[in-house]
């Protein structure tokens, strides 16, 4: 028993938990995710799994993201990308409804199918249904070889290593590099991005595994008295615009399942039909608020939440004295393009939940009634 104890202990690299050490291998592991692909020299992107389906997807009516939990929000951030950059028009499916809702699908769609494990079962049903109905398959998985892996007619792997704890990290932050990729990919052979921003946001990229490795130095101790501070909370809300939104969501999904409180995730201007009666002095209200071109928007919203006493705690970009005023507390992160922003601030919300709920006692690797890979229905 004493080895095994040893073995455990190495495993975990000298953290306490694998979550923490997976939230701490993001430097490395977003960079490996985009090894050999980007080059931020000669500003140039190489994706084969794209070029294996490259006429497909030039020709795809529409592409169709399905995906799961932690995974369906990165499939949320690349809808917003690929429109945005890419002028095609783009759904994203909980794979659990897209499979049994008698979806409307042909030879001109592309399924980009999202998945850490590559073995949640509604998401391998669901892409054997959209197969046999002729369309294309790209995996943007992290297990080679699993079965979504071998099931897609191409894809491009994330290369963030195992995952252990059960809440995901370091596999979100590669999912969305990988999706990142295939979508400025996708925009310069379609000729819907100019090379001047191309380029920006090739080197943008490239810089984004020092800024994390920032927030981890810089924030920590912050973050940790933060979650200290709030930790006996019953409810929390979450909200983000644009590309901060679904980071919102996955900050709530991550608060919910280490820490068991209730969280919930919307896009900000939303709370004002429905959420906002929930706010009071007791409720913290976690505003994902860096500089993008809707921050005077977020800084209303937070003006709105503090008129009726919620307690603010803000993601805000460094040097960002209105927002840093505003809240009660803040976790600051670089400021960057508002495409690769939501790399950086889920950071902050990843650590906030384990703190918490380290604070509260939880088993955070193996949290109650959750498991790693859902393999039935
Ligand atoms: C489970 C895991 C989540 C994961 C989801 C989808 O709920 O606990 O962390 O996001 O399944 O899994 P997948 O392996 O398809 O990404």
């Amino acid at each position: 028993q004493r080895l095994d104890l040893d073995l455990a202990a190495i495993e975990k690299g000298g953290f306490e938990h694998f979550m923490l050490k997976e939230i701490f291998e993001q430097p490395q592991t977003i960079f490996d995710s985009f090894r050999g692909r980007l080059d931020a020299e000669q500003h140039r992107i190489t994706l084969s799994g794209l070029d294996a389906i490259q006429d497909r997807l030039l020709a795809a009516r529409r592409i169709i993201i399905v995906a799961c939990g932690t995974s369906w929000h990165a499939g949320l951030l690349a809808e917003y990308l690929i429109e945005e950059l890419c002028r095609i028009n783009v759904e994203v499916e909980y794979a659990s409804e897209f499979r049994y809702r008698n979806p409307i699908v042909g030879p001109e769609d592309v399924i980009i199918a999202v998945s850490q494990s590559g073995e949640t079962a509604d998401t391998l049903v669901a892409l054997e249904n959209a197969k046999q109905q002729g369309a294309t398959i790209f995996g943007v998985v992290n297990v080679v070889g699993s079965s979504i892996a071998r099931m897609a007619d191409a894809g491009a792997y994330t290369h963030a290593g195992p995952e252990i704890g059960v809440a995901s990290t370091k596999a979100f932050t590669a999912q969305v590099i990988v999706l990142q990729l295939f979508a400025l990919k996708l925009a310069l052979l379609k000729g819907t991005i100019s090379n001047d921003r191309f380029s920006k946001l090739v080197e943008g990229l490239h810089a984004v595994p020092s800024q994390v490795e920032w927030i981890l130095t810089n924030e920590l101790e912050n973050i940790k008295a933060i979650a200290a501070k709030y930790k006996d909370a019953s409810d929390f809300l979450y909200l983000g615009r644009g590309y901060n939104f679904p980071i919102a969501l996955e900050g709530a999904l991550k608060l919910k399942e280490i820490s068991y409180i209730h969280a919930e995730g919307y896009p900000a201007a939303e709370m004002k039909h429905g959420p906002i009666a929930l706010v009071d002095e007791t409720l913290p209200v976690v505003f994902v608020a860096t500089k993008d071109p809707y921050y005077d928007k977020i800084i209303s919203n937070m003006q709105e939440i503090k008129a009726r006493k919620g307690r603010l705690i803000a993601v805000v970009s460094e040097g960002d004295e209105v927002g840093a005023t505003l809240a009660e507390d803040v976790m600051v992160v670089p400021e960057v393009d508002e495409i690769i922003a939501p790399l950086l601030s889920v950071i902050p919300l990843q650590l906030l939940s384990y703190y918490i709920g380290i604070e509260r006692g939880v088993d955070v690797d193996k949290p109650r009634n959750l498991a790693k890979s859902v393999t039935v229905e």
